[in-house]
């Protein structure tokens, strides 16, 4: 099961708009030629896919996901907007979840974000679906924001706060080999009680990993893919142009 994750698009109501001194409607475009080359079973899209959450910018989303001919999964981030994007998104036959059956595998989409709130929050019903799963198979899970510092205060002064709750019910739900988030616009890995953790950097602009304020320097676009085997082992890694 190859799995691509796209996120931090940020595309505008109008394709011109400068996106942190780049174009993010151009570098989308700059990152299709190497999703075409990772053949993926499956994209998953990690919020902030509007900057503005127009819906114009919702169907320029969904013309250039739905190229590559393969099913999409959806999750808001902080510049999204849940009720404009559903239903173009629905129209397309895009996936929700929250639980999504992926050969052995469970991924689980869990949306933190709120309108005009930058950090993200998971309440006790947002965390709902990691409570539906079998707790035998392997599972992946998929969150906007981040559940873990990634050493770069511009970004982590805007986390998802309260972690202690999610964890704790990732704990719970068990199986769990990793966490993908987006948010971060920069590349991070790093372990969690005992998870991997993962961040997807952005498909419009990047900063430099780890410093105060965002720094450019870093690529763009990337987008992260990952390989899901039977029986639980995985590999991830980055994809650039
Ligand atoms: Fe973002
Ligand atoms: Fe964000």
């Amino acid at each position: 099961m190859r799995v691509l994750q796209v996120t931090d698009c940020h595309l505008a109501a109008d394709p011109g708009a400068d996106y942190r001194g780049q174009s993010a409607e151009r570098n989308l475009h700059r990152l299709s030629a190497a999703v075409e080359a990772f053949e993926p079973d499956r994209l998953v899209l990690t919020g902030d896919l509007s900057e503005d959450a127009s819906p114009a910018s919702y169907e320029r989303i969904v013309d250039w996901a739905s190229g590559f001919g393969c099913p999409v999964a959806w999750l808001p981030g902080n510049h999204d907007d849940r009720s404009r994007m559903q239903d173009p998104f629905d129209a397309a036959g895009w996936d929700a979840g929250p639980v999504i059956e992926a050969g052995d595998w469970q991924l689980v989409l869990l949306d933190s974000a709120w309108v005009d709130e930058p950090a993200g929050r998971l309440t006790p019903e947002r965390l709902e679906p990691l409570k539906r799963l079998d707790g035998m198979r392997p599972v992946g899970i998929f969150v906007h924001h981040q559940p873990v510092p990634v050493g770069a205060a511009w970004i982590d002064k805007v986390p998802l706060v309260e972690p202690d709750a999610f964890w704790n019910a990732t704990e719970a739900a068990g199986g769990v080999r990793f966490v993908a988030f987006g948010h971060v616009h920069q590349r991070f890995r790093g372990r969690h009680r005992g998870i991997a953790c993962l961040a997807a950097p952005s498909a419009a602009a990047n900063s430099l990993a780890g410093m105060p304020r965002f720094t450019p320097g870093e690529a763009a676009p990337m987008a992260r893919w990952f390989v899901l085997e039977d029986g639980g082992r995985w590999s991830s890694g980055l994809i650039g142009v």
